[in-house]
């Protein structure tokens, strides 16, 4: 498509892949822009100058800057890296430190995080009104709390959509409900936050601000990343807290199911493993991570974990059903980090059964593609799940996706029922209630199906065949945008 037909969006994000990621929110703003553009949507992504990101950058064009941003300078700098259009936000001050994204040494939120990503929301503002060297997009596209406050600045400039019929208009994604922004009331001029908005029909929540709930109050247009969850964020048990905000807008909310970097998942073509292009080529990958793992062949199915140690990931259950999948002949391989609780309990659980369980705390990109590649199934057993990515790579590698029956995984997962297995159309399993018996019932029922080679086989090429691209879902956005660039 030529240059000049490029319809433009402005995408604001805390984090991005391939540069800094902590889950799959950096997978998905990472992977919109290559989704988009054949689509005719160029999108910039302005992201915050953490070292990780400066470090990447070989040159950059000042687009922006402000003296005293949120108590120190910052500017904007335009550059092209991994082949992403970037704006990033240089402000020492707020982002140039060694740790987590969010999280301090002590493993706390850092104390100004409100401050640093009013600042990300503040800039991202000021380039959606063209200050940006009068650089336009038609339609903002922001991502969870951290980009929030977008449309109650664009609000306080008038160039807020409802206001003027003017200004871009703005799409927030909730990609997990959970995060809210909260700050101190004390913080509301601190945040250039008009006092106006601290009511509960603006981003009061309880007495403290909610950078999230200002996002859902003023951006024009929601949508969260499935259809499931985009229900179930209406109802009491999954909303947070916020769903009678999402219900006041439940018109103005749609689910889009996330896709995965096919580039990057893709058993046919991937660096990290014994490649293969069918279900046959997955005993040499098992046979290889159970010789790295020490963990014995075992009869029953290797099962593979890649995940957030948190409580929404419900990993809890899983180490409380984990006697049963052992006991059937099953064998399990974990990679994750969070909770030090969780990861105490997860190494206790690994030297309690040598040879059977392998627990890896730490992050590892090129070991979650030898997990994924080398497993039988993988588990995903979450008490609340937006999407999920890591049950669309099972489903890419044959390696078969035993999930909770809720949000995203719902929507992905064909559960091996019998009219399903009838069909044979049967990707997974899904099991619900979320609890450890109900997934102890799943870990068994997937040992007996394992043990049935055909349908198993069966199971595994109807999952590599499975669609987890963005074919669908990169039009689904493309209408949204076209709706906020189509202005009443
Ligand atoms: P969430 O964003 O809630 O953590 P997702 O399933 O959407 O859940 O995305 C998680 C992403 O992070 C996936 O790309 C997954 O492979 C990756 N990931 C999670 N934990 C680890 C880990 N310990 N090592 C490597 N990758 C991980
Ligand atoms: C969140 C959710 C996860 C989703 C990801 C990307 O972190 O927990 O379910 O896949 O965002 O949208």
């Amino acid at each position: 498509m030529a240059k000049q037909a490029m319809r433009q969006v402005l995408s604001v994000a805390s984090e991005l892949a391939p540069l800094v990621k902590t889950g799959g929110l950096a997978d998905v703003a990472g992977a919109l822009p290559g989704a988009l553009a054949p689509l005719g949507w160029r999108l910039r992504t302005l992201l915050p100058g953490y070292p990780a990101v400066l470090a990447r950058l070989k040159s950059g064009r000042e687009v922006w800057r402000e003296a005293r941003l949120f108590g120190g300078p910052g500017r904007v700098l335009a550059a092209k890296v991994a082949g992403l259009d970037l704006l990033v936000l240089d402000a020492p001050h707020l982002f140039a430190r060694e740790g987590g994204l969010y999280l301090g040494p002590d493993g706390k939120d850092w104390p100004d995080n409100a401050e640093r990503f009013a600042a990300l929301s503040w800039a991202g503002a000021a380039i959606a009104s063209g200050e940006a060297g009068g650089w336009r997009p038609e339609a903002v596209h922001l991502h969870d709390w951290q980009a929030a406050l977008v449309p109650a600045y664009l609000r306080e400039r008038g160039a807020g959509l409802r206001e003027r019929g003017g200004g871009p208009g703005t799409l927030i994604t909730v990609h997990n409900i959970a995060f809210h922004g909260l700050a101190a009331a004390e913080k509301l001029s601190r945040l250039r936050l008009p006092a106006s908005g601290f009511t509960p029909s603006g981003f009061e929540y309880w007495g403290r601000i909610s950078a999230l709930k200002a996002g859902l109050v003023w951006a024009d247009r929601l949508s969260t990343v499935s259809p499931t969850y985009a229900r179930e964020l209406l109802t009491p048990e999954f909303g947070m807290g916020l769903d009678g905000v999402l219900r006041a807008r439940a018109a103005d909310l749609t689910g889009i199911l996330n896709g995965i970097d096919e580039a990057v998942w893709n058993p046919a073509a991937d660096p990290a493993i014994r490649s293969y292009a069918n279900p046959r080529g997955k005993p040499k990958n098992r046979a290889a991570l159970c010789a790295e793992l020490g963990i014995e062949m075992p009869a029953g199915p290797l099962c593979v974990v890649v995940s957030r140690l948190s409580e929404q990931k419900g990993l809890d259950l899983l180490l409380a059903a984990l006697p049963r999948l052992l006991a059937a002949g099953g064998a399990l391989a974990l990679l994750g980090s969070g909770d030090a609780v969780l990861e105490a309990a997860w190494r206790k659980a690994a030297a309690a059964s040598p040879g059977r369980v392998a627990v890896k705390i730490g992050y590892d990109e090129a070991f979650a593609h030898r997990l994924i590649a080398g497993g039988d199934a993988i588990l995903v057993p979450s008490r609340f799940e937006p999407c999920g990515l890591t049950q669309l790579y099972g489903l890419r590698y044959g390696t078969l996706p035993v999930v909770a029956l809720t949000g995203g995984l719902a929507d992905t997962v064909i559960p091996a029922n019998d009219a399903a297995l009838r069909a044979g159309v049967a990707t997974g399993l899904q099991f619900h209630p979320v609890t450890a018996g109900a997934l102890g019932d799943a870990l068994e029922r997937v040992v007996a199906l394992h043990a049935e080679p055909e349908i198993w086989a069966r199971m595994q090429r109807n999952a590599m065949r499975h669609p987890v691209g963005w074919e669908a879902s990169a039009p689904a956005y493309a209408a949204l945008y076209e709706g906020l660039a189509a202005r009443p």
